[in-house]
């Protein structure tokens, strides 16, 4: 069975589909840190977005794996941990330039779909409960004001890596990327027609997951 999680950055999907997959007993598929990994992957190599040639050779050495170490999830590239490398502002942009690519979008949708096949996943992303995963049996799409995504994108950067950052330019950068996700013309940003949508603005994570649970189930 597969729960998609949707939405834009700063909304909370990654806790509440990392709470709601515990809660429910199931695996947990971040498919924003496979573009992440993958845009500081090419960044290293200097392989621009737009240089599709190159990055289909690069896909070919490309190996994520997300492994469970001490009851926290990292993820590494070939036999590279980059679980923190790929939390970065930079890479954030970076990855959302990367996510316009086609050829880039159809070899991650691939390896999403191998992941997941026959096993119990809440996904979560931009386009799990669109595109990649469009006969899911629970979709959600949250969504929150962009101010207050800020906030939490901020808070979460002091938290994960430590770093202080002004929340007007995180709040710049949010807008940049929603836009960016949203028109691009290859699986852009929106909630499936089935989604269940929920305004996280002045919910609490408890309230969030709580609301997704009695979904499930009150349909199981
Ligand atoms: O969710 P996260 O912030 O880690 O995602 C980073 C970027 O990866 C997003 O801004 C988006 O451009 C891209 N992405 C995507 N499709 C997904 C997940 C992430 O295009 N399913």
């Amino acid at each position: 069975m597969i729960i998609t999680i949707d939405g834009p950055s700063g909304v909370g999907k990654g806790t509440i589909a990392r709470i709601t997959s515990e809660s429910v007993g199931f695996n947990y598929l971040d498919s924003g840190a496979m573009y992440r990994a993958l845009a500081l992957f090419a960044d290293l190599h200097g392989i621009q977005k737009e240089d599709d040639k190159r990055l289909k050779k690069l896909l070919i050495d490309f190996h994520i794996r997300f492994i469970k170490e001490d009851g926290k999830e990292k993820v590494f590239i070939n036999s590279d941990d980059v679980t923190e490398d790929i939390r970065t502002n930079e890479i954030s942009t970076l990855a959302s330039k990367f996510a316009v690519n086609e050829t880039i979008r159809g070899v991650l949708r691939q390896m999403q779909r191998r992941l997941v096949k026959n096993k119990n996943y809440v996904a979560e992303g931009r386009d799990m409960g669109t595109y990649v995963f469009p006969g899911a049996e629970y979709k959600f799409y949250l969504d929150a004001d962009p101010a207050i995504r800020a906030n939490r994108r901020a808070l979460q950067l002091k938290e994960m890596l430590g770093i202080n950052i002004n929340e007007t330019k995180v709040l710049e950068e949010i807008t940049k990327r929603d836009k960016l996700d949203m028109t691009r013309s290859v699986c852009p940003l929106h909630p499936a027609d089935d989604a269940v949508i929920i305004d996280t603005s002045i919910l609490s994570i408890d309230d969030v997951v709580k609301k997704v649970e009695s979904v499930v189930k009150n349909n199981a």
